[in-house]
């Protein structure tokens, strides 16, 4: 049997990691300022995650809804604290498609209607109305097609108003990402997020804060939406919320009042899961990663706008797009295969930086160095 080959691959295998490193079956060692698409949150291999999870395998790994897991209790009440959410309400899935899927369809339950306002460069997932409202028609496939999503301008006020003007009583909920990241690291003005909210509230519709990327604290903000003052009804959640295990969550405002059987899942909210949830918010609040993460978030972000060759560095904390010009697009992989430093990218020419929060000031200025050498294009041959 052979895997489906769906994913353009690197040729390198890791086999061995630790904190904001990895190593490959060579012993070559890497920077990694990528987490594997921005999932590892408290670095790999952390001391702590790993006796956690170890600890309850030993106890029970699985069962499913039907039972109490007070776990799930524990990780609603530490992620209530954590987030500043202390009155929204937790249900737990599997990933970041799935969080989006079921808060779009709360959303519908909630005020019975079909209408979702998605806007241009989004990504929201691959599940059936997740990709529905994601800006990439490559990915739709004929059967996600549907009329139900209206795609508005990113970050245009006008426009979403007019069309709640227009149609506000049908629609039931505007999904937005804080800072775009497949679609290049952009943020949501504060204004625009503002405004999502009061045209929400004037129109009984649900606004859905989609933090999979953008959240978990990795901007210095538990949740980067919330930098505009005001609070979203639903916040998805996934990515670095179990550092590698798969877990997703969305966190409900209190006016949403749940029924048996409104939502479910098998595996979601399963014991290891939320052994490593908690795990991962532990170590965020004793180690004070939020603050990390803006403080050398802020650092690097200084550093890079700095270089005459970027065309523009975009983010917040340890959310970072740098922008080149097409002819240095050669430089994210210059960074892999001569520097050993894991980037991500986002189409056309922007490098994506999503590390460990707990990345250090100095593995920030190896980044940098490294970085200097691939713009000024020492040692490199085309
Ligand atoms: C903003 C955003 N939402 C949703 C998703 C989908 O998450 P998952 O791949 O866990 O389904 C992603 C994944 O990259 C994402 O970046």
């Amino acid at each position: 049997m052979n895997l489906f080959d769906v994913y353009p691959l690197n040729d390198i295998e890791i086999t061995k990691a630790s904190g904001s490193n990895v190593w490959d079956a060579n012993e070559q060692k890497y920077l990694d300022l990528y987490g594997g698409h921005a999932v590892i949150s408290i670095g790999h291999t952390h001391p702590h995650y790993v006796s956690r999870l170890t600890d309850q395998l030993n106890k029970v790994g699985f069962y499913s809804n039907s039972v109490k897991i007070p776990l799930q209790t524990q990780l609603a009440e530490k992620l209530g604290q954590v987030s500043g959410k202390k009155g929204y309400q937790l249900f737990l899935v599997n990933s970041g498609a799935e969080a989006n899927e079921n808060a779009l369809k709360l959303a519908s339950f909630y005020n019975g209607r079909k209408k979702v306002i998605a806007f241009t460069g989004a990504f929201h997932g691959r599940t059936s109305l997740a990709v529905a409202v994601t800006d990439n028609p490559k990915i739709v496939a004929p059967v996600n097609e549907t009329e139900n999503v209206i795609f508005l301008p990113f970050n245009n006020e006008v426009a979403l108003e007019e069309t709640f003007k227009a149609q506000g009583n049908e629609i039931s909920a505007v999904i937005i990402e804080g800072i775009q990241g497949v679609g290049g690291i952009k943020e949501a003005s504060k204004s625009f997020l503002q405004k999502i909210r009061s045209l929400c509230d004037e129109y009984n519709s649900v606004y859905i804060a989609d933090s999979v990327q953008c959240g978990y604290g990795r901007t210095g903000l538990f949740y980067s939406h919330d930098y505009s003052g005001v609070e979203a009804d639903v916040y998805t959640m996934a990515k670095g919320m179990g550092n590698g295990f798969p877990i997703g969550g969305i966190s409900i405002a209190p006016k949403f009042k749940p029924w048996h059987g409104e939502l479910g899942t098998t595996f979601g909210g399963n014991h290891l899961a939320c052994a490593a949830a908690l795990a991962v918010l532990e170590v965020m609040e004793q180690d004070n990663l939020m603050k990390n993460a803006e403080e050398v978030g802020n650092h690097l972000i200084t550093e890079l706008k700095k270089f005459e060759q970027v065309v523009e560095v975009r983010g917040r904390g340890l959310m970072i797009g740098i922008e080149l010009p097409a002819e240095l697009a050669h430089v994210k992989k210059e960074l892999l295969f001569t520097h050993h430093i894991f980037t991500g990218e986002a189409k056309p020419n922007v490098i994506r930086l999503l590390p460990a929060l707990n990345l250090t000031k100095a593995q920030a200025d190896e980044f940098l160095r490294a970085f200097e050498k691939a713009v000024k294009g020492v040692g490199y041959k085309a």
